[in-house]
């Protein structure tokens, strides 16, 4: 046989290949979470489900896994890199384990002080480069998404800032977090998001964090006694993908996953807000829970404790990028 037509036939083999490969059913992607489908990021990942399937006519099969039910967030991001999984969107605090220590900026307390100054940073300039450093790491950013904006819970009442000395406080795992809980001289425990409940309910922490989504659909509001609407500091996502995967997925699908990302991005930030506000209603109903709002003076208290984080956290987060931020924003630590 000559060669040409060994070729030939290895070529033809290999097309009659791919070819069954896709006529053995659609690309599933599985997208896994931490929260509930009843939060503001389990309502947008079902939106791009929905939309992926649509837009793709079928081609994709998007899998939902919320509750951290495949992969717990110690876990999620070297799942994704090593393939298992296709989709997350852990909050922005959590890609320090990636080593890309500029996401800690928005950990800083009070940097953003609402929505608008949130979207005037990720929307532009600094999203973009934010993002654009995973790529290093085999993950390829393709949005942002909001939650909400924290307050502090506790089994005690807390009014100030020395209110929370002593007190044990879960945190998500940031460098800027533990400073920030520092600076209140409270302890900071970090812990997987799935762990917090119980950890509250057996009194091995004092108390959390949270946007208020994520105290109610996780039921803390039925352990934690006292909150204190501080919104000292932001929780929202980055949605992101093996690049790998992404890279190798055929052209025409890829603009359509990413038209669904585009218009479930779009849902996601118009409902966060919404949800937060329902949420504080349903913990306030619920008579479990004292919400205390604190007075303009108390407010300004806690600010004054919180701010010097910046400082201190600049070596390792990025002087520049904070100043981009404070630029953006207008914020100003000295206010
Ligand atoms: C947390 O661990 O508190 C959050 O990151 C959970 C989430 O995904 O909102």
């Amino acid at each position: 046989m000559r060669l040409h037509t060994v070729l030939l036939g290895f070529t033809l083999a290999l097309a009659g290949c791919a070819f069954a490969a896709q006529a053995t059913g659609p690309i599933v992607i599985k997208f896994s979470h931490v929260v509930t489908p009843d939060t503001p990021k389990g309502k947008a990942a079902e939106k791009f489900r929905e939309l992926a399937g649509r837009y793709t006519r079928g081609a994709v099969r998007v899998e939902i896994y919320p509750n951290g039910v495949l992969y717990n967030d110690n876990e999620e991001l070297e799942a994704l890199q090593r393939g298992e999984v296709q989709i997350l969107a852990p909050s922005l605090a959590k890609f320090g384990r990636l080593g890309v220590r500029e996401f800690g900026v928005f950990d800083l307390p009070y940097i953003f002080d609402g929505y608008e100054a949130l979207d005037s940073v990720v929307d532009g300039a600094v999203g973009r480069l934010l993002l654009s450093k995973l790529e290093t790491r085999g993950i390829h950013g393709l949005a942002f998404w909001d939650n909400g904006f924290k307050s502090f819970s506790s089994n005690v009442p807390i009014h100030a800032p020395g209110d929370m000395k002593g007190l044990k406080m879960r945190i998500q795992a940031s460098s800027v977090l533990e400073e920030q809980m520092l600076a209140l001289q409270a302890q900071p425990r970090v812990m997987a998001f799935s762990e917090v409940y119980q950890a509250l309910r057996d009194g091995a922490i004092d108390g959390t964090e949270n946007p208020h989504s994520n105290l109610y659909t996780q039921r803390m509001f039925e352990v934690q006694r006292y909150m204190i609407l501080t919104n000292h500091g932001y929780l929202g996502y980055a949605v992101i993908t093996n690049k790998t995967f992404w890279d190798g997925l055929p052209t025409e699908i890829r603009i359509e996953l990413e038209r669904a990302m585009a218009a479930a991005t779009t849902y996601a930030n118009q409902i966060a807000r919404e949800e937060n506000e329902g949420a504080l209603t349903a913990i306030r109903a619920s008579g479990k829970t004292n919400v205390y709002m604190p007075t303009l003076e108390e407010r300004n208290a806690f600010k004054r404790a919180l701010v010097p984080v910046h400082k201190k956290m600049a070596a390792r987060v990025g002087e520049d990028l904070i100043q981009a931020i404070y630029r953006a924003t207008g914020f100003n630590p000295d206010n």
